[in-house]
């Protein structure tokens, strides 16, 4: 088979099985409202942060490109605001990357060595998985989602086994995410650590946050989950991306000076790259000027306000209508409400809701007829059976958004039953959805 041939065949097994990736049109989303971005804040749509923006540009003597590498030119802007960051985020040190995919190819090909063990969430993103791959470490260990016990058990039986663990010469590094981007679930942070703390009390368990989904909405002046919980000495590294809820690009990791020094010297990702423009520093800049004066703060009151609203109104409405479970239903840590407590930022909505359904794509489809713009995931994204319309909240939307999402979903469900649909999901129904990378 020549090359055209097999490329060919890999993408029509993919139509076959309806899970073909494909680019959205551009122009197809510009009416719709949106539940589907990760522009929680609404910052790309801020005014202010525009005006900050252009300000800061004209104001600028560098602004466009930059030159190389980091290795190659430092650029002021690049150095003055990882010097800001460190500070703002209370780390002894910070390095940038051009975005946090590569900070996380970065930091876990490189900083992990021979004889070490990793130790990973089973749903942490894929660039953790890429790095780990990348890296000299053979053992590489999942735990259950979210799951303390779990994670006890597999540190358990690495250092059981490996007494370079017991003597702290080879270390664990276990990763984790802070807000985690399928189901929306946010990780129980101080248990994570405590484990790791008492189970190797030699201090060679390093936990490693990645809080691209968290950063801007929780803990002071958004500094991230982390914060939240007090415990940016308790980490070995933290990841905060600017391509979310900052409304930016690029990412920046927290780490001590010896490490980054490290990273200098040792992660691809940065050395073998551009770094990022003038014009994408000053952006970011503009940003952390919104988290550091707290208006960030503000935005994120008014969509964690707005997620509790969703749920509670879809939770009365699903049971007003009576509408199937084998229909639509909330995954477990969202079905019943749960109390908010201020200890424990874990209990915190987040603007991260899936709405489970075996028929994802028509509901998607159906929404989005009504002006609604929320994407079907589908396997091999989410595991098989764990199909889902993901809703991504966000400062602008309002209750009367929310409000039409919630009769949308309502509407479809009843005439899904009334129509006594079975079996396939997507007989006869317009393409509408493309199966989204972990995003
Ligand atoms: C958890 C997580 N980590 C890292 C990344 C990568 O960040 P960036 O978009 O800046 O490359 C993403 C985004 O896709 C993510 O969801």
């Amino acid at each position: 088979m020549s090359l055209k041939d097999k490329l060919n065949t890999a993408l029509a097994s993919r139509e076959q099985r309806l899970i073909r990736r494909r680019l959205p049109d551009p122009t197809a989303d510009d009416h719709l409202v949106d539940f589907s971005t990760n522009d929680y804040l609404s910052l790309s749509q801020s005014s202010d942060l525009r005006k900050r923006f252009l300000r800061k540009l004209n104001d600028s003597p560098y602004v466009l490109g930059s030159g190389g590498s980091r290795l190659l030119v430092n650029g002021h802007a690049h150095a003055a605001l990882e010097a800001r960051l460190a500070a703002f985020f209370r780390a002894p040190a910070a390095l940038l990357f051009n975005s946090g995919f590569d900070a996380n190819v970065g930091f876990f090909s490189s900083v992990p060595q021979p004889g070490d063990v990793l130790v990973y969430d089973e749903h942490i993103h894929a660039s953790v998985h890429d790095g780990m791959r990348a890296s000299r470490v053979d053992a590489r260990v999942s735990f259950r989602h979210n799951s303390v016990d779990s994670l006890r058990s597999s540190l358990d039986q690495l250092i059981a086994t490996r007494p370079g663990l017991q003597t702290g010469e080879c270390s664990a590094f276990v990763a984790v995410e802070t807000l985690y981007s399928m189901d929306g679930t946010l990780a129980p942070l101080l248990q994570i650590v405590e484990i790791v703390e008492s189970l190797l009390p030699l201090g060679n368990g390093y936990v490693v946050v990645d809080e691209a989904h968290s950063t801007g909405i929780y803990g002071p002046q958004g500094r991230g989950l982390v914060a939240a919980y007090g415990l940016e000495d308790r980490v070995f590294a933290r990841l905060h991306t600017f391509g979310k809820a900052l409304a930016g690009t690029g990412a920046v990791l927290l780490i001590t000076p010896l490490v980054r020094d490290y990273l200098l010297n040792y992660a691809r990702s940065l050395i073998y790259t551009t770094s990022l423009s003038y014009a994408n520093i000053i952006a970011a800049d503009c940003s952390f000027d919104l988290l550091e004066e707290r208006e960030a703060e503000k935005l994120s009151r008014k969509l964690l306000d707005l997620c509790t609203y969703f749920l509670a109104t879809l939770r009365r409405e699903v049971a007003v209508h009576r509408i199937s479970p084998a229909l639509l239903f909330l995954p477990p840590h969202l079905a019943i409400p749960r109390p908010e407590t201020s200890s424990d930022p874990s209990t915190l909505p987040t603007p991260i809701i899936p709405v489970l359904t075996p028929h994802p794509r028509p509901l998607s489809a159906h929404l989005r007829v009504r002006g609604l713009n929320a994407r079907p995931i589908t396997w091999p994204t989410v595991p098989k059976g764990a199909d889902r319309i993901r809703v991504c909240l966000h400062a602008r939307n309002t209750r009367e958004d929310v409000d039409r999402l919630v009769s949308g979903m309502i509407e479809w469900a009843e005439s899904w039953e009334t129509a006594g649909n079975s079996g396939r999901s997507d007989v006869g129904v317009e393409r509408v959805g493309v199966v989204q990378a972990k995003l």
